[in-house]
């Protein structure tokens, strides 16, 4: 706490507010006694303004489009870091030594198979299943192999799932790309780093070696980097909220992956590519018609891959993306119309009064989808890499909250505005 505090006025009397100093950012106003005192909640529909922890992870400049993961830049991390270290560094606290990060890599290489018994697990679904819906049932099917190691409140249990959640989810996501399909599984190899035994899963056939080029696991690195957290964005903050109830892990996990789907969070990024493919195949859909629906009030179409609640500013990842797309398509498929009609897109809409007014930009949805798909994955794959990339990111954020004093079950208030009391009327007199 600090000496500064805020005053409450209100018709049911005055409230001091401690304030929560923050190290960076916006202070807190500690309103914990509001209720007891005073008789009022406050409201604030979707927690626009509303902390619910305080957190050590990840900063989030939304005027000044700045990310940084435990003080460093997403820009470095994502420039110099392979994926593995910066979920040692999120789960951790510190950039791993060569050391560590060798232990790491390769406590995380020896469990990436799964048990045999989950073959049939996918074999269950059918080809036409989203992968979406594979991937959080999967990480709740995984778990039952490792029910010794569901207790939040045993470190080295949590440990535990941690490392079998990050090994673990490129095999998952993998065997459902292959189930949809209809080729063999691939088993993971020990022998490849992290992106590259993911790429090997997905695109490797039994009949020939797939050559994996190191453009593309790069710019996958690079990619898993840039999703790997976020604050208390949707997903996190469902992760934290199924955590409050001393949830295990991977039931915490699978719930994220759940909220993450949505088209207005994860799911933005297959959204983002199937706006741009409706520009290129309707004649009569292009940039201006739009941008135009995307400002019609009347109409519930948005700009998808435009807008964010922190980002005022143009998103770094977004950013970071615009630039690695150019390199990528010069080293894979080549130039992608789909990238010159995001362009013309992002043009028209900066220059507009409404995005404008708004201070809606880019936002990592914007552009990763075309280097996805540029680096061969269908779009319906696309909100399982971010889901891979946010792995890291939940469960370091699941960690915060089961080791932080502060932590209660989540269970907000709400201002009822239903009937207050009526007489029962048996079903006969209705
Ligand atoms: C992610 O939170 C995170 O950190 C998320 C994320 C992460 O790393 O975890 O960054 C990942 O989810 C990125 C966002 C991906 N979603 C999309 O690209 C979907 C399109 N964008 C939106 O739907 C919207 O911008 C949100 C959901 C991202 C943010 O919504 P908010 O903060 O609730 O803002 P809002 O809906 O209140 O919009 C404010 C105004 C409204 O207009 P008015 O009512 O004032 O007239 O801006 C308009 C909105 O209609 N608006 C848009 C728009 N986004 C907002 N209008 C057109 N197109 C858009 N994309």
């Amino acid at each position: 706490m600090s000496d500064r505090k805020g005053i409450l006025t209100t018709d049911a009397g005055d409230l001091e507010l401690p304030v929560i100093e923050p190290t960076t950012g916006n202070a807190g106003l500690d309103i914990r006694k509001l209720r007891g005192t005073l008789g009022y909640v406050t409201f604030d529909p979707g927690f626009a303004n509303t902390a619910n922890t305080r957190s050590a992870l990840t900063f989030v400049n939304g005027a000044a489009g700045e990310l940084r993961h435990r003080g460093y830049r997403i820009e470095d991390l994502a420039g110099n870091c392979t994926f593995l270290e910066v979920a040692y560094l999120l789960l951790f606290g510190d950039l791993p030594t060569a050391e560590q990060l060798d232990e790491w890599t390769t406590e995380i290489k020896t469990h990436t198979l799964l048990s045999e018994e989950m073959k049939r697990f996918f074999d269950a679904f059918p080809r036409s299943a989203h992968p979406m819906a594979i991937l959080s049932s999967a990480t709740n099917a995984i778990s039952t192999f490792y029910e010794e190691y569901y207790n939040p409140s045993d470190p080295d249990a949590v440990g535990e799932s941690a490392k079998r959640l990050i090994a673990k989810m490129p095999t998952i996501a993998a065997w459902a790309y292959k189930k949809s399909i209809g080729q063999p599984y691939v088993y993971p190899r020990n022998d490849l780093t992290y992106v590259e035994n993911f790429l090997h899963m997905m695109f490797a056939l039994p009949v020939e070696d797939l050559k994996i080029d190191p453009v593309v696991a790069k710019a996958l690195n690079v990619l898993l980097i840039l999703h790997a957290d976020h604050g208390q964005n949707c997903s996190t903050a469902t992760v934290r909220a199924v955590g409050s109830s001393q949830a295990n892990l991977f039931a915490s996990v699978a719930a994220g992956m759940n909220a993450l789907w949505g088209p207005l969070h994860g799911g933005a990024n297959q959204a983002v590519i199937e706006m741009l493919q409706n520009i290129l195949d309707d004649p009569d859909a292009d940039v201006a018609s739009v941008v135009a629906r995307a400002k019609d009030p009347d109409d519930p179409f948005r700009l998808m891959g435009f807008g964010h609640r922190v980002y005022k500013n143009y998103d770094p990842r977004a950013k970071v993306l615009r630039r690695f797309a150019h390199d990528v398509l010069e080293r894979t498929s080549g130039k992608d119309p789909m990238l010159e009609i995001a362009q013309q897109l992002e043009d028209v809409a900066l220059n507009d009064p409404y995005f404008q007014e708004r201070k809606l930009f880019p936002n990592v949805d914007f552009y990763s989808g075309i280097i996805f798909r540029a680096l061969g994955f269908p779009p319906r794959m696309f909100t399982v890499l971010f889901a891979i990339g946010r792995l890291p990111g939940w469960i370091a954020n699941w960690k915060e909250m089961t080791e932080d004093p502060d932590t209660r079950i989540m269970r907000p208030r709400q201002v009822y505005v239903g009937p207050v009391e009526r007489e029962f009327v048996p079903l006969d007199q209705r």
